[in-house]
């Protein structure tokens, strides 16, 4: 896994590296061009040039066509497009749940496109928090329950009743789903995917089936997550309002980068409307 890091100390100085001085450094097949300090470091999530092709019998859909893009550690990243740009494959992709057709996807310096099915189980298992539109809660489990499930798999779990409490359901730890509002369920949703300790946190349309305000809780809950653990989140939307609250957010159109801009002043989700 060590030799696929993109950039090693020997390519470093092969292209001409040198701690003394800064020099002008031909950064990701020489796309951009930049000033690199000597503390070098690669970005936490590297898309680079992916493409994915879905083929349904003689059909085929090019979902995702030249995606690079990056993210770095303990930033919110949101990625806004409209319905069927691509969003979900690009996390899915992210998330191991489905495969590139072209290119390569890094974590934290390891390709996980390169991954068999094995290792990808276990990297679906150890790395990643996923939050689905729809909870995806096991309805004859209790809250706490299904934060447990989940924190068992983890090699390193946050205790399930204190992720409970941070996510405020203190008091509905012992409720079915089926006795939860939907905000509630959504709660227990990212407390499961919390509990686990993932290096990343990957969103899909968390605040989709909510109204205003419990979206809006929701999307706070995130912000805070993020700002107080230092976890990295990608959160889709298909909402342009929410760009406000990101570091950095990734357009997407028919399956193309629209753009990715950097967000110096993200703001809290209390200060957006929409
Ligand atoms: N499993 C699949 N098989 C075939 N085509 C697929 C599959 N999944 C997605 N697609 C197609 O790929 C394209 C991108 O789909 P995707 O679900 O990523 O869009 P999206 O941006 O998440 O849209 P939405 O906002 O509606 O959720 C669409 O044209 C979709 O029909
Ligand atoms: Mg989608």
């Amino acid at each position: 896994m060590e030799n696929e890091r993109i950039f090693t100390q020997t390519t470093l100085k092969k292209s001409g590296y040198n701690r003394a001085k800064i020099v002008k450094y031909n950064y990701r097949d020489g796309k951009e061009k930049g000033q690199r300090p000597p503390e070098f470091k690669m970005s936490f999530v590297i898309f680079d040039k992916v493409g994915k092709i879905y083929k349904t019998g003689d059909v085929e859909v090019q979902a995702l066509r030249n995606v690079s893009f990056e993210i770095e550690k303990g930033e919110i990243c949101v990625v806004v497009g409209q319905s069927g740009a691509g969003k979900t494959t690009l996390l899915n992709i992210l998330g191991g749940m489905d495969t590139l057709t072209s290119g390569r996807v890094l974590l934290d310096g390891k390709d996980i496109s390169s991954l068999s099915e094995k290792q990808l189980a276990s990297y679906r298992r150890f790395s990643i928090g996923f939050v689905f539109q729809f909870y995806n809660l096991i309805p004859n489990l209790t809250a706490l329950e299904n934060v447990e499930i989940a924190s068992q798999l983890s090699k390193n779990p946050l205790d399930s009743r204190q992720v409970m409490e941070e996510v405020g359901l203190k008091d509905r730890m012992d409720n079915f789903p089926a006795q939860l509002s939907g905000g509630e369920q959504q709660r227990v949703a990212i407390a499961r995917a919390l509990a686990k300790n993932p290096k990343l946190l990957l969103c899909d349309e968390p605040t989709g089936a909510l109204d205003y305000e419990t979206g809006k809780a929701i999307l706070k809950l995130l912000q805070d997550t993020c700002r107080k653990s230092g976890m990295t989140i990608v959160i889709i939307t298909h909402n342009s309002a929410l760009t406000a609250m990101a570091d950095r957010v990734v357009r997407i159109k028919n399956g193309t980068i629209d753009s990715v801009a950097i967000n110096e002043n993200p703001e809290p989700i209390e200060d957006i409307e929409w």
